[in-house]
């Protein structure tokens, strides 16, 4: 089986979900001597396949990330009711009709059968614990799985579930937070400190995540964790499918800070800090799904009418770091 101590770098290139990770990304994140994973989320099945399938024929080293779901959707009522107050604005935008809330898993169970029938060398999950059969199935095929986790206890649960590595995701990350029940409030630990006590009560190795934009960062959290898992540095290489609203956020001025909001999704993200997450923050319910499910058509429409007040703009803390050009080029400047 493979481990992260084969990596000439010890960088992952975190996946993300929504169109910046393509297998162009994570052949560049291979070529460099790092670890590049295929976003599994928001996708079909068959296009995952043909994303590993076109990853494969020029990476050797490569994983997959997909999203654990949750038993509990929420309260669906209260989606509605958010969907409620969102439908002036959608007007307003032009979207489509805001759709019903329905319980989604994302096809979790035909990924994870595809996987083991065509495994791929690193699974990655994260928004849940896997379970400890679907661990061994994916060892069993010589797939090294990795989890994310947000805190002591879900470190301790992940690693009773006999995964390989973890995954430590601090506060400063961009994107969504990993905690494996929506509705709990993810801590705000910092980084540094929540590798150093995951370290003090795991024996497995760590992956640091969250906030790590420069060669400073990076050098600083590779003293204490095994490797860096990095996602915002990245979201302006050439290689990443990054929307152009996105991309235009990030380099705008205008925006001067990150925040963490349920207005987009209904699980905690950190984002650059909008108007949407200023009018909505307080209301959105702690379900997912189902509030990604109803924000959908206006972040559509926001993102192709270049409106960045209105769309989902993820973002980690140290996103004044991220430099367009090679991924190759940027993996170099992480390591200093
Ligand atoms: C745009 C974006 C999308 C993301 N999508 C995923 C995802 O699909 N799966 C996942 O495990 N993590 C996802 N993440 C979180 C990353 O794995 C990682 O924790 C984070 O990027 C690290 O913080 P940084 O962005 O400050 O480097 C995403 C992050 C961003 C910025």
């Amino acid at each position: 089986m493979p481990t992260l101590f084969d990596l000439t770098k010890p960088i992952v290139v975190a996946p993300m979900a929504g169109g910046p990770s393509t297998p162009e990304l994570v052949i560049a994140a291979a070529q460099a001597g790092a670890l590049g994973f295929l976003p599994g989320g928001y996708r079909s099945v068959a296009d995952l396949m043909d994303q590993i399938a076109e990853t494969r024929s020029s990476a050797g080293l490569f994983g997959v990330n997909l999203f654990v779901p949750e038993d509990d959707p929420g309260d669906l009522d209260a989606v509605r009711a958010y969907r409620d107050e969102l439908r002036p604005l959608a007007e307003q935008l032009g979207a489509p009709d805001l759709p019903d809330p329905t319980p989604d898993d994302d096809a979790f169970e035909s990924k994870v059968e595809a996987l083991l029938d065509d495994p791929v060398p690193f699974v990655s999950f994260t928004f849940g614990c896997p379970d400890p059969a679907l661990v061994r199935r994916l060892r069993d095929r010589g797939t090294t799985v990795l989890a994310t986790v947000t805190c002591v206890d879900d470190a301790g649960r992940a690693e009773a579930a006999d995964v390989d590595a973890l995954i430590v995701q601090g506060p400063e990350a961009g994107g969504h937070r990993a905690t494996f029940a929506c509705a709990s409030e993810p801590g705000m630990t910092s980084l540094g400190q929540l590798v150093t006590e995951i370290k003090l009560a795991s024996e497995l190795p760590l992956v640091a995540a969250g906030g790590l934009g420069s060669s400073v960062m990076v050098t600083s959290a590779l003293r204490i964790a095994d490797a860096v898992q990095v996602g915002t540095a990245f979201l302006l290489a050439d290689e990443a499918g990054t929307s152009a609203a996105h991309r235009a956020a990030l380099v705008d001025p205008a925006f001067t800070e990150t925040a963490v909001t349920r207005a987009f999704s209904g699980r905690p993200a950190r984002g650059l800090r909008n108007r949407f997450m200023d009018e909505y923050g307080s209301t959105a319910p702690p379900a997912y799904p189902g509030v990604n499910q109803v924000t959908t058509p206006i972040r559509r429409a926001a993102a192709a009418a270049g409106d960045l007040q209105h769309v989902h703009l993820w973002a980690g803390t140290a996103w004044q770091e991220a430099r367009p050009g090679p991924a190759t080029e940027i993996v170099d400047r992480l390591l200093g």
